[in-house]
């Protein structure tokens, strides 16, 4: 077992993933989790906040995958599989993948994964795996496009300590078989609830809109534009379903 080996509970800081950056940073051993009952500056992808009331789970894994900067892409899309796994489990409802990591639940987001990494000559030195779970907050506290939470979809509240166990059991299992050479898509795809739609992806003020066809090697998109071109998405794009 490596992820979750070392778990460290916070009531309150700023952001997990902070802090499970300084202790890396520090030489602190991968799978070494940070996991706090609220985050006053929890962060989301492309610089968005990420609503962290009590009563979510926040966690923040440190990893050290022998791995190149390149290969992140692939490693944050798959990411989000583990973390489906330990919501269909806990609620019993199809958790489905919104490329490249949302977690959602009857197509509401229910969870988030931000990964940041430090990397040293095109080697990555350690990422940071944050994990937000929406257990039994109130929607209405949430920000975003279309939050849900699980407590609010099944009328049941999770306990966080169970709950992070399924998760931290999942994303080890996960990990170990990463380490081992599995780049395995096929999961993810089955799970994906953006592959075969039409979809518009911005970035900044680019956008381009067409049909989600497939997930290549590295984990980026490719979409059939309505154009005739041919696009491969990386992580910066934001998608919308049409
Ligand atoms: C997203 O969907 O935009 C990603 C959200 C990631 C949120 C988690 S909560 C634990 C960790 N700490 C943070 O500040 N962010 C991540």
């Amino acid at each position: 077992m490596i992820v979750g080996r070392k778990v460290l509970l916070k009531e309150e800081v700023a952001s997990t993933n902070d802090v499970a950056k300084s202790l890396a940073l520090e030489g602190e051993e991968e799978g070494t989790v940070v996991v706090a009952k609220t985050q006053l500056a929890g962060r989301g992808r492309m610089g968005r906040s990420w609503s962290s009331p009590m009563g979510g789970l926040y966690l923040s894994v440190v990893l050290r995958p022998d791995v190149s900067v390149g290969d992140m892409l692939l490693l944050t899309v798959l990411s989000s599989v583990p973390v489906a796994q330990a919501i269909e489990e806990l609620t019993g409802l199809e958790a489905k993948l919104k490329w490249p990591n949302d977690i959602e639940v009857d197509g509401k987001k229910v969870a988030g994964i931000l990964v940041e990494s430090a990397s040293k000559s095109g080697n990555v030195e350690f990422l940071i795996l944050g994990i937000g779970i929406n257990l039994n907050t109130d929607p209405l506290e949430l920000e975003g496009r279309n939050p849900g939470s699980l407590s609010s979809m099944t009328k049941r509240s999770y306990d966080p300590d169970a709950s992070m166990h399924r998760a931290l059991y999942h994303l080890d299992a996960f990990y170990e078989r990463y380490r081992q050479g599995d780049r395995d898509t096929a999961e993810y795809v089955r799970r994906s609830h953006t592959l075969g739609r039409h979809i518009t992806a911005s970035v900044g003020d680019q956008r381009v809109s067409g049909q989600a066809m497939y997930i290549d090697l590295q984990g980026a998109l490719v979409i059939k534009g309505d154009d005739g071109l041919t696009y491969r998405l990386d992580s910066v794009y934001t998608l919308r379903y049409e």
